[in-house]
């Protein structure tokens, strides 16, 4: 079966047919027939399937305990209404090139397996990447296990429900240790691949990201009766965030020096039309070409915001990724097997750069977006581009599972 006909036979699981995205939230019910669905496909090529202690699952060719084994995969879960390719065609992608490699009789010299990892988007429970963030141990599990989602579920309460262990979540360093190589094919997330005029790049980093939580006290009060030179109004302080970020964050933006800032998020209380709120949250995305770009731009953010007449503003991280380089071995082999693909780097965040992060040998392959947009449903990929992918995926695999070593 093709890469495009397995993102088909999901493409109605979570669409929400007013807006056309996919509610895919980890551990919600259209996640949970995912996996299933993961798990069916690869049980089709005879994969012995596992769920990990923090749920990410790895469908095996070959004996897990062996050591040096070739992983490719992504994610199944979306951001609220994003699209069908961010995660499930590198899945998709990873399940269509094993069947060739399956085809073409090829006998692997070290174990291969699919992984599906948790939670990657933190759409839910607001920290991204929580799967490969347990397992490398950057996220302890009660941090994890306390995590709320808009509903007040917290992250343990969503996994008993689920039919998991809470208790055994953490870190997996012998699962890790016995990986020689992970390789993530994506959608590519921007324009990257649409200006070079290229179906496929490999990765080279990811690029300095975070998470911050900005929460603004003002004084209720009605909104008709209450004088406009009384007002201590948190709303203005959260405008103010909006117009600083974006403005801090265009200033270092360029098309070689990326600085991005997004306030995609907000909460009010009590969120009635006619009050004056109490308090507003607004949580900030920011990312930037180096960290020191980062800690500059969140510093003027954060200088803005200190004064603000009548209002109390309290700015807090929730996570926090350094910067992540993908192996330089790794990503080179790559690219001359695909004939000298070019190289990008991303500011989205990936399951292989938490991994890479931890010293996993980690490379990336993106697939051309023609659109450029992503966490969104006009998110996309030709099918002939979704199809080079898989084959240069397989590709890719065929050498690490039949060379005499890996490369490093
Ligand atoms: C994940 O896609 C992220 O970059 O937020
Ligand atoms: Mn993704
Ligand atoms: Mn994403």
């Amino acid at each position: 079966m093709s890469v495009v006909a397995r993102l088909e036979e999901i493409a109605h699981i979570g669409r929400d047919p007013s807006s056309g995205g996919y509610r895919r939230l980890a551990w919600t019910d259209p996640d949970l027939a995912l996996r299933e669905w993961f798990i069916g496909q690869s049980s089709a090529l005879r994969l012995d399937v596992e769920t990990d202690c923090n749920g990410n699952i790895w469908a095996w060719w070959g004996d897990p305990s062996a050591g040096g084994a070739v992983i490719t995969g992504s994610h199944l879960d979306s951001v609220p209404d994003g699209g069908n390719f961010d995660g499930p065609l590198g899945v998709a992608s990873a399940l269509a090139a094993v069947s060739e490699l399956q085809r073409r009789g090829i006998q692997p010299r070290r174990p291969l397996a699919i992984a599906c990892f948790t939670d990657e988007e933190g759409g839910r429970f607001g920290v991204a990447c929580i799967g490969s963030r347990l397992a490398t141990g950057v996220l302890a599990p009660e941090r994890a296990l306390a995590l709320r989602d808009a509903h007040g579920v917290t992250f343990a309460d969503a996994l008993i429900r689920a039919g998991r262990d809470p208790g055994s979540v953490g870190a997996e360093p012998g699962r890790l240790a016995r990986i020689g190589a992970f390789v993530e094919l994506h959608v590519e997330q921007g324009r990257g691949l649409i200006d070079l005029d290229a179906p496929i790049a490999v990765g080279t980093a990811v690029l300095p990201h975070g998470r911050w939580r900005i929460d603004i006290t003002g004084e209720p009060n009605h909104a008709g009766t209450t004088r406009m030179s009384d007002r201590r109004d948190p709303m203005l302080g959260l405008a103010r965030l909006v117009d600083i970020a974006h403005r801090e964050a265009t200033a270092r933006d360029s098309s070689s020096h990326a600085a991005r800032a997004t306030v995609g998020k907000i909460r009010s209380v009590p969120n009635a039309v006619n009050a004056i709120p109490a308090e507003v949250t607004g949580w900030l995305d920011a990312r930037a070409e180096d960290e020191a770009t980062l800690d500059a731009m969140l510093e003027a953010i954060g200088r803005d915001l200190v004064d603000l007449p009548g209002l109390h503003a309290t700015f807090a991280m929730e996570s926090r990724t350094p910067a992540q380089h993908f192996d330089a071995t790794l990503s080179a082999d790559l690219a001359a097997r695909l004939g000298g693909a070019p190289l990008l780097a991303t500011g989205a965040g990936h399951d292989a750069g938490v991994l890479a992060e931890a010293g996993v040998p980690a490379a990336m392959l993106f697939v051309r977006n023609p659109t450029g947009i992503s966490h969104s449903p006009q998110e996309y990929a030709e099918d002939a581009d979704c199809e080079a992918g898989g084959a240069a995926l397989a590709d890719v695999l065929a050498d690490l599972l039949t060379a005499d070593t890996l490369p490093r």
